[in-house]
């Protein structure tokens, strides 16, 4: 049994009122999904789900405390009772599966988004954000009132809803840290000035959630450290501040998070940050605590890992985020023994925070039924109503997951692909710099689909008559996409081929990263599209002691990265391996031996010297074997990059929904 697999994982935890079922909880995150700010049938769904698949305890993403809270526009209303029945749903609907139920709540001060609150951002001492450019408002004595109240209301709000209890955020500098650190609390009244004061905010705004939730009530304080900043609160600050809370009796666990608003990237570590982020933090808190339970986050990923955390004493709880955002029943398969069968997250941001950053509601590139759960299901398909025999055509990932999902439900299905491996360009992108999470998952398919029986045909590329031949009752083409090798550049868009890229020494990030070919010492990459592909094959380059330089249309590297957060990281890496960058510019020629690169701001035009040429541009899209079946007359699905050439989530996401509508 799994019990003895995580011994130190699975073991309850009491936490005031309440007994946890086992120490791993799905953590607070701003799913970011109401409509018109009340809870919605898609909160309903995604949280039922990880309620089902063994979440000991849950966090719903936190509620503004009040107006000038509101931060996102799938907020929940501030300041109003009407989501106290939505709520109710949700928090019954959980509770049937036996987990504790906690809400977040928060203010996060000087850092508010006027474009959604349309309210000043209220602050300690109006000092500017250092997240934008806006300035913030000092907050009267009276305003300090009002807000006490303020989170006093929301914890009876989330008492009636149903909720075991409630947790501030006063993580990544939001408002309580910002009243606790001297660095943004500048006050000289009762609120400011000695430590004694710097807490009163805090200890007023806890006294008054007790007395309005009661004592049956879990009261919890999400904190973070950010060690790379001086202005920021130190790990013996955060010592001194739980030892004084806890000595008062004021909540019953803290969670600590990474990262700070002045440091966005460390909060939800994308892959290129190692694991376990987190928890020698909260070890350095669990030090000092002697009533409240601490509980680590940050980049635990998985239950061994959590497991490692409880049995060294790191921390009494852990939360895993994304890992159940890309496995909803990740506790209960780490408990009956099937940790093999967890779909694992790859940290890459693209799809959760990818999409919150954008201010939708978020989702998951390995798991495309997160947030669509109450109209796809849960992570239990559905058995298909009849079972017919399905040829998927590529193995790339929407061919994969279309083979799973189709095989899950009941489908007999062949999957043939052309090479010998399956992966597609997936597998390629896997073998970039820190990227070897998406080779897991690929492993987990490969598990998968010998589990569900899926025939697999490697070296086996088919045309149309071999299609028609085999007699499927249904056909998916899922046949990818190539480099387009014409050098097409967007900042050119009147030149269809770069002049030259026909010559010499000229390569796709494919060829490289398969190892065809062998770049020279100087090697100048065109990122035409600002992602992984031409920027990781960039760092495996510089990382092999090639003199990299790279050109992109856009004012700076890693455009399409910035929703991930990965993109400071990664230019700081490509930095320190001196690779070179000329940005807000596009090559107007190939030599050869050289380029001649244009300033799209000047026009101005320089020419340099380089051995090789490496093209990361869109690709174009496989359709032969989908034309010649169109044309033939023969019915078929196509998904993934012969339809259009994309990023990984929507494969995934196409392959999913075709799986399930079979
Ligand atoms: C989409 C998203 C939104 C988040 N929003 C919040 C939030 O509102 N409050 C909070 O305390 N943490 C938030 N977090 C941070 C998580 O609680 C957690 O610390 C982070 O994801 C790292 O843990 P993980 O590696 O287990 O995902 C968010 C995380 C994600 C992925
Ligand atoms: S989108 Fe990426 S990082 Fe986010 S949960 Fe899914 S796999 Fe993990």
């Amino acid at each position: 049994m799994s019990e003895q697999a995580f011994p130190h994982l699975f073991q309850p935890l009491k936490l005031r009122h309440k007994t946890l079922k086992h120490r791993l909880n799905f953590g607070a995150h701003t799913a970011n999904m109401s409509v018109e700010g009340l809870p919605s049938e898609r909160h309903l769904g995604y949280y039922r789900e990880r309620a089902r698949g063994g979440a000991a305890m849950i966090v719903i993403e936190p509620a503004p405390v009040h107006k000038a809270a509101v931060l996102t526009r799938g907020n929940f209303l501030a300041e109003s009772d009407a989501v106290i029945p939505h709520f109710r749903r949700i928090t019954d609907a959980c509770h049937e599966h036996g987990t504790v139920m906690i809400h977040q709540m928060y203010h996060v001060g000087a850092h508010g988004d006027w474009d959604n609150s349309f309210d000043a951002a209220w602050s300690p001492s109006g000092l500017p954000s250092m997240h934008d450019s806006d300035g913030s408002h000092r907050m009267s004595e009276a305003q300090i009132a009002e807000l006490v109240e303020c989170f006093g209301q929301a914890a009876r709000r989330d008492k009636e809803a149903g909720f075991d209890g409630s947790e501030i955020m006063a993580a990544y500098n939001a408002l309580l840290e910002q009243f606790w650190s001297p660095y943004s609390n500048r006050r000289t009244d009762r609120y400011g000035g000695s430590f004694e004061n710097r807490m009163r905010f805090s200890t007023e705004v806890l006294t008054r959630m007790r007395q309005l939730a009661g004592e049956d009530f879990i009261l919890g304080m999400a904190i973070s450290v950010d060690i790379t900043r001086p202005d920021v609160l130190s790990v013996a600050d955060q010592q001194e501040i739980l030892a004084w809370h806890d000595a008062r009796g004021l909540y019953d666990y803290v969670s600590c998070g990474t990262g700070s608003y002045f440091d966005f990237t460390k909060i939800i570590p994308p892959f290129v940050y190692e694991d376990k982020l987190g928890p020698p933090f909260a070890e350095a808190l669990k030090q000092v605590a002697k009533h409240v339970r601490v509980q680590a986050e940050s980049h635990i990923r998985t239950p061994e890992n959590a497991d490692y955390v409880i049995a060294s004493g790191q921390a009494d709880m852990v939360s895993i985020v994304r890992g159940q955002i890309a496995d909803p029943h990740m506790a209960n398969k780490a408990r009956e023994g099937r940790a093999g069968d967890i779909r694992p997250c790859i940290s890459c941001n693209q799809m959760c925070w990818g999409r919150r950053s954008r201010d939708y509601w978020i989702s998951c590139l390995v798991n495309p039924s997160a947030g669509r759960e109450f109209e796809w299901g849960g992570d239990t398909f559905a058995p298909a109503k009849k079972g017919k025999r399905l040829l998927v055509v590529g193995g790339g990932p929407a061919g994969l997951e279309a083979a799973r999902v189709a095989a899950e439900r009941g489908h007999q299905v062949t999957l043939a692909e052309a090479s010998d491996k399956l992966g597609g360009q997936f597998r390629l992108a896997g073998m970039q710099p820190r990227r070897a999470q998406i080779l897991d998952l690929l492993q987990w398919y490969e598990g998968q689909l010998e589990k569900l029986q899926v025939r697999v045909m490697l070296n086996t590329p088919m045309d149309a008559a071999e299609i028609q031949a085999f007699g499927a009752d249904e056909v998916v083409i899922a046949t990818g996409s190539s480099p387009a090798g014409t050098g097409f550049q967007r900042g050119m868009g009147e030149v269809e081929s770069l002049p030259g890229v026909e010559g010499p020494n000229v390569y796709s990030v494919e060829e490289v990263m398969r190892r065809e070919v062998r770049p020279g010492k100087r090697v100048l990459v065109l990122d035409d599209v600002g992602n992984w592909r031409g920027l990781g094959t960039a760092w495996q380059l510089a990382d092999k002691g090639h003199e990299v330089t790279i050109v992109t249309p856009d004012a700076h590297l890693g455009r399409e990265l910035v929703r991930t957060g990965a993109d400071i990281p990664l230019r700081a890496r490509l930095a320190k391996l001196g690779v070179k960058t000329i940005t807000e510019s596009v090559i107007t020629n190939w030599h050869g031996d050289g380029a001649t690169i244009r300033d799209l701001l000047s026009g101005s035009e320089q020419r340099l010297d380089f051995d090789t040429l490496v093209l990361a541009t869109v690709n174009r899209a496989d359709t032969e074997i989908a034309d010649e079946l169109r044309d033939s007359g023969s019915p078929f699905a196509a998904i993934g990059d012969c339809l259009a050439p994309r990023h990984a989530p929507a494969a995934i996401y196409e392959g999913r929904k075709l799986g399930l509508g079979l």
